[in-house]
């Protein structure tokens, strides 16, 4: 019997209508007595926008738009898919799960798409590397047989655990989603190797320490960070992982032709393409543009090197992220 392997049939993404320049956001700010400048964020991070949701549009608003381009480019509906993971720490609800409120509304995208329903569903919380993780947990469910074709997304509505009074957090961080549908076939190539790895240690550092209780909000419900720890951890274990992940598939840094990193800040990208020893012309960068968007972050990179003709098929993209928890992990794919 030949060897299942995973193949990315198509990518997707979806960017909230509202879009804050750093000036509009600094404005803002300003307004609530909080000093910023354009400069500042430019330099220490690389952002220069990010887009932000409408009051009332959820995260599986976002994951719906991402997933039916991404089933679109697959050339696939949804009623195909058997499969659905969503990446998110901005969950529409405490339960039941973003994906079956997904699955609800793909199924209601057309009579065909009614299909999707019993389809598997079930979120991932890894906060930054939740894509990651998404995507290994479908990879490994897609070769052992436990599924045929899945829909794996990454969404987040950020901005809605953002302290606005707090300048070293609010600037950095954006709403969006991006998606991928995959398949399991005998076909070489596909997801070669992946990896995902935690350190709970590390849960004080970069967390939203707040909870529901007997129907109020325990805790502190908006995002915290200590941006120093964090950057020093970030740029030591992506290069581990991407490693990592190159051993596995029996590769070399020499092999990969696009890093397509978690986009949070410049300067960590900037050091894990040095690491690896990639000119930044290998890197697909979107952090200008839309801010740190959480696990919505790679699938929307890959979409849009994807769709701009940058990405094509047969390269060998290394795609790795780090977020809260302590998390992080990478994935080869032979895209
Ligand atoms: N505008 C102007 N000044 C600011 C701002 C701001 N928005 N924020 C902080 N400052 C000031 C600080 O008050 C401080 O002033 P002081 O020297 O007078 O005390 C000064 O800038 C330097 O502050 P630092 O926190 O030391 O700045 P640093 O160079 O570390 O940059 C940053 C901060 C950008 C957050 C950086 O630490 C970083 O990128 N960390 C990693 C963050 C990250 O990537 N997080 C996400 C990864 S995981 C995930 O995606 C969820």
């Amino acid at each position: 019997m030949s060897a299942i392997h995973t193949h990315l049939l198509g990518t997707g993404s979806h960017l909230p209508s509202r879009r804050l320049s750093n000036a509009d956001l600094v404005a803002q700010l300003a307004r609530e007595g909080l000093e910023t400048s354009d400069d500042w964020i430019v330099e220490r991070t690389g952002i220069r926008a990010r887009h932000f949701v409408e009051p009332g549009v959820t995260t599986s608003d976002l994951a719906l738009q991402s997933s039916l381009n991404a089933l679109q480019a697959a050339g696939l509906g949804p009623q195909d898919i058997d499969l659905i993971i969503v990446a998110t720490s901005t969950p529409d609800m405490v339960f039941p799960s973003t994906a079956c409120i997904l699955q609800r509304k793909l199924s209601e995208s057309s009579e065909q798409a009614k299909g999707i329903l019993g389809a598997a569903a079930f979120d991932v919380q890894a906060v930054c590397a939740g894509f990651i993780y998404a995507l290994g947990v479908a990879d490994a469910m897609l070769r052992a047989g436990s599924a045929r074709r899945a829909l794996v997304v990454g969404a987040e509505v950020f901005s809605r655990l953002l302290d606005f009074s707090d300048r070293t957090t609010c600037v950095l961080f954006g709403d969006g989603a991006g998606a991928v549908v995959l398949e399991a076939n005998d076909q070489p190539g596909g997801i070669l190797a992946t990896e995902m790895r935690a350190d709970g240690r590390y849960v004080d550092i970069l967390c939203v320490p707040g909870h529901v209780q007997n129907g109020t909000i325990l805790g502190d419900p908006v995002l915290k960070m200590e941006g120093q720890a964090v950057f020093k951890l970030a740029v030591g274990v992506l290069e581990e992982t991407a490693l990592n992940v190159l051993a596995k598939a029996g590769l070399q840094k020499t092999d990969i032709d696009w890093l397509v990193p978690h986009q949070a800040n410049i300067r960590i990208i900037q050091s894990t393409a040095r690491k690896l020893g990639l000119p930044m012309d290998k890197v697909v960068l979107t952090v200008q543009d839309h801010g740190n968007t959480s696990a919505a972050s790679i699938p929307l990179a890959l979409d849009s090197a994807v769709r701009s003709g940058h990405i094509r098929r047969g390269q060998r993209l290394m795609l790795e992220g780090v977020g809260g928890g302590f998390t992080w992990g990478a994935a080869l794919v032979q895209y």
